[in-house]
């Protein structure tokens, strides 16, 4: 069939380190600590994409009103790009919209498509192709760095995708490397879109990252699943459970996973015993939220300047088109 022609994926080596090196970095890290990159295995993916549709978890569907309702403005406002770069697509919704909307204002469109989890890439490329005949799409399952130093721009104009407020999942150092990195991989003219979730009232924040159904925490504890899985671990998951706090003065909420009774957890792959003592924490992910000051530092400390940004009726959430400084 002809779309299977127009998309491919290259899998990419971790640029940094290894899921294994950085279990036991982070397991014997004071206090313990887990890379929230790798909280999306085929599960966690999923997990999330759940986590997408419950009641209190606001984000998604803010950025995808925007979307809806300024697609056409973005693209306009980036020059009508030819080829679009997401960074951690995921199971591509979002995305879709864009493409759409950047085929409305050019003939064709090449969409490179950079992911951690490769499941995800081929399901959204599947879909896509299928549903646009002038989209071509090369995904890149790697993590941002490799997927950034693998990416070769040759078309006209070209805008990167960084949606979803996943941004807010670095710490200010590393978004700014991040940042910087990206705009090496752009040229004068390109773009780049980035979505911000907004500071807000605390209890809503805590309510989007510890939702009543639990998902949130399935979601956070599924790295211990992948530990067990892949490394031959022996976490009890029953003696874990996940707390999310946010802190008005930093803008972040911080997961955690709390080690309720204290047990011995060995994992083999690493050849590593540890005793976890109750009351004990496993760091797993910081979700950063922004005003707008923090959003034009965060851009002008990357290499870019914010031309505008557009937001959700309930302003919670900001979508922001920065251009190369
Ligand atoms: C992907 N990322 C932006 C999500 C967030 O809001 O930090 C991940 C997430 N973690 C728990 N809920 C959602």
């Amino acid at each position: 069939m002809l779309s299977t022609q127009r998309w491919h994926i290259r899998r990419l080596r971790a640029s940094v380190s290894t899921f294994a090196d950085d279990v036991r970095e982070g397991l014997l890290a004071v206090p313990r600590r887990l890379p929230a990159k790798y909280l999306y295995d085929a599960l966690g993916s999923l997990l999330f994409d759940a986590i997408t549709a419950l009641p209190e978890y606001y984000l998604t569907r803010a950025e995808r009103e925007i979307l809806e309702r300024d697609g056409d403005a973005v693209v306009a406002a980036a020059g009508s790009p030819d080829e679009l770069v997401e960074l951690g697509g995921g199971s591509g919704a979002k995305t879709q919209l864009l493409v759409e909307a950047a085929l409305r204002a050019t003939p064709s469109v090449q969409l490179h498509a950079v992911d951690i989890a490769e499941e995800a890439i081929e399901a959204a490329a599947r879909r896509m192709v299928e549903r646009h005949p002038a989209l071509t799409i090369v995904g890149y399952a790697g993590d941002y760095e490799a997927g950034l130093e693998a990416l070769r721009l040759d078309g006209r104009r070209a805008l990167m995708l960084f949606l979803g407020s996943n941004i807010g999942n670095l710490d200010p150092h590393d978004a700014c490397a991040l940042m910087l990195l990206m705009r090496t991989a752009l040229r004068t003219g390109d773009a780049l879109l980035l979505g911000t979730d907004l500071r807000k009232d605390s209890a809503v924040l805590e309510a989007a990252y510890s939702d009543a159904l639990g998902v949130t925490a399935a979601f956070e504890r599924n790295i211990l699943v992948r530990i067990n899985r892949e490394l031959g671990g022996t976490f009890d998951l029953a003696r874990f459970r996940h707390v999310a706090a946010y802190d008005v003065e930093s803008g972040c909420v911080t997961s955690r996973l709390v080690c309720l009774r204290s047990q011995e957890v060995h994992i083999a792959a690493l050849g590593l015993t540890l005793r976890i003592q109750a009351g004990e924490t496993i760091h797993t992910e910081n979700s950063y939220k922004y005003d707008e000051a923090e959003i034009d530092a965060m851009a002008a400390a990357g290499g870019f300047e914010r031309v505008t940004s557009w937001y959700d009726a309930a302003h919670a959430f900001a979508l922001s088109l920065l251009r190369v400084a």
